[in-house]
């Protein structure tokens, strides 16, 4: 029988080795338990980076796949298919009223670089260029075409030259209030202010939008304060700038809401979609409001895969079951008993900065000194490398890499949790 050495010695020969990889090959799971070729099980408390939203192998979405598959698994752009189209409409009822338009391709990455096309276009048909885009520090947005400009993060871009740096993209500062310096309120009042600052300061005026995760994901799980929202939003109206709302992490339940943009008064105008979207089948999305999408004209737009019908038939049971299996409302309260034994946790090691997050998508910033916030990212790779040894499986993120990220299934149970939390502890007080 093949074993696990095998098959990493073999992909160490032959697959382009531009991954850091974990020395685990999974074979199998259900719901929130993940099993590799050995046999051994893990807890999982990553969802392939908040993709398995409802759990690995959930027998409705098997059977959506099965079924799509024996009937059509492809028909390109070119033709109308059954399941896009039924999706499409799901997507139309579960975002807010103005956004009823949306554009079906393959990942987060091109989700957001269609959504900058499309604010190119409709920047057009105003008679402008359109010429610039904001995002923010600490921002993820992808690693390929503008999508990696829009990336807030220096630590990607080694080596890609120009590339990563599409003329127009600006990034502003983020509301990280832990490495701030400033109170939550002010905060929120002096980055909110600094986008204006951007948009006077750093472009010519001609911004054809603004993007943001509502919650930061990569950057280390970054929630923005209370009042941000309300002064940015002000801000983009009166500069008639376009919000785009990357929800590619934070959508699909992951924080407790359908979208995380729903825990404050958020208006967006596009938003991205992906990885939990399709529950594990490589989809992406983007919802545009109505005067955004009459912009488009026939042949703007083509994927040959987009709206394929297997993507699309799971990714609407995937959101049903969502609705119907009550697994938003347990993320939020199995995110809530995560995060409150947590911040008891951050009261005993002071190895832990701080814990944040919403839902279960939650962040553990590891510093080796409380006052001066220095990461201590030796720590943190170390936590989640003996974890991993344990039977659990967390990510790592944040600029500094030292964020320990908790983003399970969201059908992960409180007893998985407590297991989750026990060994958590074992290893907190080890470090
Ligand atoms: C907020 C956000 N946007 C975009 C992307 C890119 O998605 P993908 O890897 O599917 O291209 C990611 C991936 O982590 C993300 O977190």
């Amino acid at each position: 029988m093949v074993k696990s050495d095998e098959i990493i010695k073999k992909d160490k020969q032959y697959y382009l080795q531009g991954y850091t990889r974990k020395e685990v090959v999974l074979t199998e799971g259900k719901g929130a338990v993940l099993k590799d070729m050995e046999g051994k099980e893990y807890i999982d408390c990553f969802a392939g980076i908040a993709v398995t939203n409802a759990g690995h192998a959930p027998e409705r979405l098997v059977a959506a796949a099965t079924k799509q598959m024996s009937k059509l698994v492809h028909t390109s752009g070119v033709f109308f298919n059954v399941p896009q189209t039924l999706l499409v409409e799901k997507l139309a009822k579960i975002t807010p009223a103005n956004l009823q338009h949306t554009y079906l391709c393959n990942s987060g990455t091109e989700a957001v670089d269609n959504a900058v096309k499309l604010v190119k276009k409709y920047a057009f048909s105003r008679g402008k260029t359109g010429a610039a885009l904001i995002a923010l520090e600490c921002s993820f947005h992808g690693r390929l075409g503008v999508a990696f400009s829009l990336t807030g993060q220096a630590k990607y871009k080694k080596g890609f030259g120009s590339y990563a740096n599409t003329p127009g993209v600006v990034h502003a500062p983020v509301p990280y209030c832990y490495r701030s310096r400033l109170s939550e309120e002010e905060c929120a009042e002096e980055t909110a202010e600094r986008v204006e600052d951007t948009i006077n300061r750093h472009t010519a005026g001609d911004v054809a939008a603004f993007i943001m995760e509502p919650v930061l994901g990569e950057g280390g799980i970054i929630v923005p304060p209370a009042g941000y929202y309300k002064k940015l939003q002000k801000i983009l109206a009166d500069y008639q700038i376009p919000f785009i709302a990357d929800e590619v992490q934070s959508g699909f339940g992951r924080t407790g809401k359908m979208f995380s943009f729903e825990h404050w008064d958020l208006k967006p105008d596009l938003v991205t979609m992906a990885k939990g979207l399709g529950g594990g089948m490589p989809i992406g999305a983007v919802i545009a409001n109505s005067d955004i999408a009459n912009c488009v004209e026939a042949g703007d737009f083509f994927s040959t895969y987009g709206g394929n019908p297997v993507s699309s038939a799971v990714a609407l049971e995937n959101i049903n079951l969502l609705q119907d299996e009550g697994l938003i409302e347990n993320s939020a309260k199995v995110g809530k008993f995560f995060l409150t034994q947590l911040k008891e946790y951050q009261q005993k090691f002071d190895i832990i900065g701080d814990v944040r997050g919403l839902g279960l998508m939650i962040g553990i910033e590891l510093v080796k000194n409380r006052s001066t916030k220095e990461p201590a990212v030796k720590k943190a790779k170390e936590a989640v490398s003996l974890l991993l040894k344990n039977g659990i499986i967390i990510g790592l993120g944040g600029i500094h890499t030292n964020v320990l990220r908790l983003q399970p299934p969201l059908c992960i149970t409180e007893q998985q949790a407590s297991t989750v939390l026990v060994k958590m502890e074992e290893i907190l007080k080890q470090l």
